[in-house]
């Protein structure tokens, strides 16, 4: 039988340090003013030296399995999307398994630039609708730092490092992700790229001489490339989705430009209210964007149960993704509430076989959530299955 996958758990973590727009004046031909016009950003988060995508993903998959009420021997799958692996073997999915205790549990690394997170998202939901797996960790990571050129100002002012996860757990009652458009343009792969260390052209003193090792764009393409796609992505995915954009409580879209964000507002009708933004912290953090902003949005109360949430995304390949995600852990209950009001008899066998099994999930749930301490100290494992 087909399962609903929901958003359990999430988390992020951004590093310490703090790159300001006027300490980038120091460094390349730039101005504060400039940045903040032409981008939004004012300042971003850049990894110390001995963290990694790796270390950072982590800290975000500790927090969202902390959320979830999970250990990390629960899950099922692991999905890391990134752009900026540890290495290149082994797969930093499998480095993370392991740091996290994982043990045996499955992982694989996706690489869609910053439309990586949502590309995980979708897969994590199919493992999950089919039956094969009960949680899945879904991490969006990237350490661009250390791919960009310190003295190109083109790229170097928009990107920042970070990482941020969920937990889809498989469930019953209808809801958590309700549909999803994924996309890609490859002609247009040059406009974002790193031009050589891949196969095509391995390092060299060549590469090194000409700096192609590090991240090439041609921002204006980009630039109309996103302003394209983002409400056309999302425009789909709501309508996939069964609802109109009425219905649609938050957008967050990816975190790369504020002026891309703000025309793709315009382009769906959207009030500045429901439309979350945090570039001007962190920059652009690729395929750690979407996911750090919905730990914000639910941080800071924007996202609350029953909420559609639609998270939007384009990045290098050239790829887009849209998803539209019923938010919602406890929903049982006000859902139990409304039914009271309703005549027994109007109910489907159907609809009564929902009711019955949300009353148990929900019974189930707060019953773990009290029996949780008591688990741990007896040693006892826990499993939400
Ligand atoms: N400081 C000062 N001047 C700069 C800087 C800078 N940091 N960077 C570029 N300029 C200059 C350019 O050299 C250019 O000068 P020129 O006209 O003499 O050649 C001038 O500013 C204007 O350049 P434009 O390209 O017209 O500037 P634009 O308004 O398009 O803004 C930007 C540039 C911010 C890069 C924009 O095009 C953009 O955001 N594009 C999308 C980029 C993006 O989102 N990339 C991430 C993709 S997601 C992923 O997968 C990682």
């Amino acid at each position: 039988m087909t399962k609903y996958s929901r958003i359990t758990g999430w988390g992020k973590y951004a590093p310490e340090k703090v790159l300001t727009n006027q300490e980038l004046e120091k460094m390349v031909d730039t101005s504060n003013e400039w940045i903040i016009t032409r981008t939004g950003i004012r300042e971003r988060r850049i990894a110390a030296p001995e963290e990694t995508t790796a270390t950072m993903s982590v800290e975000a998959a500790r927090a969202a399995l902390d959320k979830a009420q999970l250990r990390p021997t629960d899950l099922d799958l692991i999905i890391v999307a990134t752009s900026s692996p540890d290495h290149f073997l082994p797969a930093v999915s499998s480095t993370i398994q392991d740091m996290l205790g994982a043990k045996d549990v499955g992982a694989f690394t996706l690489v869609a630039g910053c439309t990586g997170f949502v590309y995980g998202l979708a897969t994590a939901h199919q493992f999950i609708a089919n039956g094969n797996c009960e949680n899945v960790l879904v991490i969006g990571a990237d350490l661009i730092s250390r791919f960009v050129d310190w003295e190109d100002r083109n790229t170097c002012v928009l990107f920042g490092d970070g990482a941020g996860a969920v937990v889809l757990t498989a469930s019953d009652m209808p809801g958590g992700v309700l549909s999803f458009v994924l996309g890609s343009d490859g002609s247009l792969g040059d406009a974002l790229i790193v031009p050589a260390i891949g196969c095509k052209e391995p390092f060299s003193q060549k590469v090194l001489n000409e700096r192609t090792h590090y991240i090439r764009m041609d921002g204006r393409r980009v630039f109309k490339f996103a302003t394209r796609i983002m409400s056309k992505a999302a425009v789909e995915a709501v309508k996939a989705s069964g609802l109109s954009l009425s219905d649609i409580d938050l957008l967050i879209p990816h975190q790369a430009n504020l002026r891309i964000i703000e025309l793709a507002r315009r382009h769906l009708g959207l009030p500045e209210d429901k439309v979350f933004i945090n570039v001007d912290r962190y920059g652009n953090t690729s395929a750690a964007s979407i996911p750090i902003a919905l730990c914000e949005a639910i941080e800071e109360g924007r996202v609350n149960e029953g909420d559609n949430v639609v998270m939007v995304g384009f990045g290098g390949g050239l790829t887009w993704a849209a998803t539209v995600v019923h938010m919602g852990v406890m929903e049982t209950l006000p859902r139990l509430v409304a039914w009271r009001f309703v005549p027994v008899g109007s109910l489907s066998f159907e609809e009564m076989k929902v009711i019955a099994r949300a009353t148990m999930d929900s019974l189930a749930f707060k019953a773990s959530a009290l029996l949780l301490p008591l688990y741990s100290k007896t040693g006892l494992r826990r499993r939400r299955k």
